[in-house]
């Protein structure tokens, strides 16, 4: 008589194991996103064990539910790892996919149970099934059996009190259906609505498409916001009276540019795999090229409002709002850093101001009082944090630039009012004010 043996089919396991959360998540890298889900999971009662090679971000994470651990091998006992590493771009400007591969070979010499990988890292439509999937199949790993791979681009939102990681709804695409359900279901557990796609690419191309949307839109209005100067025309007014159109309309606003590692990365990832099919995506390579553009443009504003200046000494440049984003310390891709560089290298005594940002670049940030603002040529609002005091500026007799309209309420104040030239907010005495308006869009992720 023969007796076959038949192994424990690895997905009906998992799929149980999941929907019981009955699980134990490993997470790589704990930055921006692998924090924010850990933070979800533990919410909803998932055990997470954390890596990280910078061994500060594990430190930073104190919640119960979570286990750091000092080498990824520890990771080999969980049932689901989550790899949450950076995509940057690199010193020439193309996509940087080294972390993601470091870290999906690190686990992809995992043994032992079948495990659900799922990638949280933005990449170009193709990079799992291209990249990731045959760096686990060169290590003798099977799909479907040894592993799931699936892809669910991140979307938090940092400093966003409307939207968090639970009721954002999730996009989810599995390089098969197999990877599809299991990664769907686990999100599931802890996110309100999960959106699964048919494959990976269509998931990978989702995220690309939402950042490229927002910085072809943010570039739009920075463009025509300078038409709008040229004719006299306050642009602020005219985006809150577009806004009143009740379709087919949505709100984005100028700036010095957009930061984070986001919304000027994504585009290029996008427009650089485009190019390797020899496709040339014109309006996303216009629109990365208007955004790059704007801290330069924002310094000519500020030499040309000093027009007359003594020229025996340099011109003093203070930036207000040096991280990317308002009522955050991050300073990724930030247009307040970049404005600092291009005006020292313009000739400027450059300084800057910034409450939750000590210390950037080699530069300090200043104590913000009534003489230290008298000591300054010109004073360039960068980010509108909610906690700088814009009364005070407001009283300084010297030219702002405030890129983000937060000077022009304190124009109509009885005793109050900016004396020296005001530009981009330009004053606006009536309509709804957009600072709410702005932070419901989360326009400067
Ligand atoms: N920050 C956001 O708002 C946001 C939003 C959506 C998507 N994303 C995407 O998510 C990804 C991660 O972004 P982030 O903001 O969390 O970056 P981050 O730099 O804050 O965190 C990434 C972490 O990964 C760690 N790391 C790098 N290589 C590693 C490795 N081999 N093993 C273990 N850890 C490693 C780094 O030390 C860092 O702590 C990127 O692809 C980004 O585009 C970010």
């Amino acid at each position: 008589m023969r007796i076959i043996f038949f192994s424990k089919p690895s997905y009906p396991n998992l799929l149980s194991k999941i929907n019981k959360k009955r699980i134990s998540v490993g997470v790589v890298g704990v930055g921006y996103v692998g924090q924010a889900l850990i933070e979800g999971m533990a919410d909803s009662g998932i055990k997470s064990y954390g890596f990280d090679i910078n061994k500060d971000k594990l430190r930073n994470i104190k919640n119960s539910s979570f286990t750091p651990v000092e080498t990824l091998n520890q990771l080999n006992k969980c049932e689901v790892i989550c790899i949450c590493v950076p995509t940057p771009i690199d010193e020439f400007g193309k996509p940087d996919l080294t972390y993601l591969t470091k870290a999906c070979e690190n686990v992809s010499d995992f043994t032992g149970k079948p495990r659900l990988i799922i990638i949280e890292s933005t990449v170009a439509p193709g990079t799992l099934r291209n990249v990731v999937l045959p760096l686990f199949e060169r290590k003798g790993k099977k799909l479907g059996s040894n592993f799931y791979l699936a892809i669910s681009p991140e979307r938090i939102d940092p400093g966003n009190t409307n939207f968090n990681i639970t009721n954002t709804p999730r996009v989810v695409g599995g390089v098969d259906k197999l990877s599809t359900t299991l990664a769907t279901k686990f999100y599931a557990t802890f996110i309100e609505k999960v959106v699964p796609t048919t494959s990976s690419e269509a998931a990978e191309l989702s995220k690309m498409l939402e950042n490229t949307f927002r910085l072809v839109n943010i570039s739009l209005v920075n463009e025509i916001k300078e038409y709008a100067d040229s004719i006299g025309v306050d642009f602020w007014e005219v985006i809150d009276a577009a806004a009143t159109k009740p379709y087919a309309f949505m709100a984005h606003y100028p700036g010095p540019g957009v930061g984070g590692h986001c919304i000027p990365i994504d585009p290029v990832y996008l427009l650089e795999d485009a190019k390797n099919r020899g496709l040339d995506l014109k309006l996303t390579a216009t629109a990365i090229k208007v955004n790059n553009v704007q801290p330069q443009k924002v310094v000519e504003k500020a030499r040309e409002s000093l027009n007359g200046f003594n020229r025996n000494r340099k011109p003093k440049l203070l930036v207000v709002g040096i991280a990317y984003k308002p009522n955050t310390s991050d300073t990724r891709e930030s247009a307040g850093a970049k404005i600092l560089e291009v005006a020292e290298n313009d000739g400027f005594e450059v300084t800057y101001f910034d409450p939750y940002v000590p210390k950037l670049n080699g530069y300090t940030s200043n104590l913000l009082n009534t003489d230290f603002l008298n000591s300054q040529d010109v004073i360039i609002i960068a980010t509108h944090h909610d906690n700088i005091p814009y009364e005070l500026i407001a009283k300084i007799d010297k030219p702002i630039i405030d890129t983000r309209n937060v000077m022009s309420k304190y124009l109509d104040r009885e005793g109050v009012k900016a004396n020296g030239p005001l530009d981009q907010g330009g004053a606006r005495t009536k309509g709804p004010y957009s600072t709410d308006l702005l932070k419901y869009e989360g326009e400067y992720t």
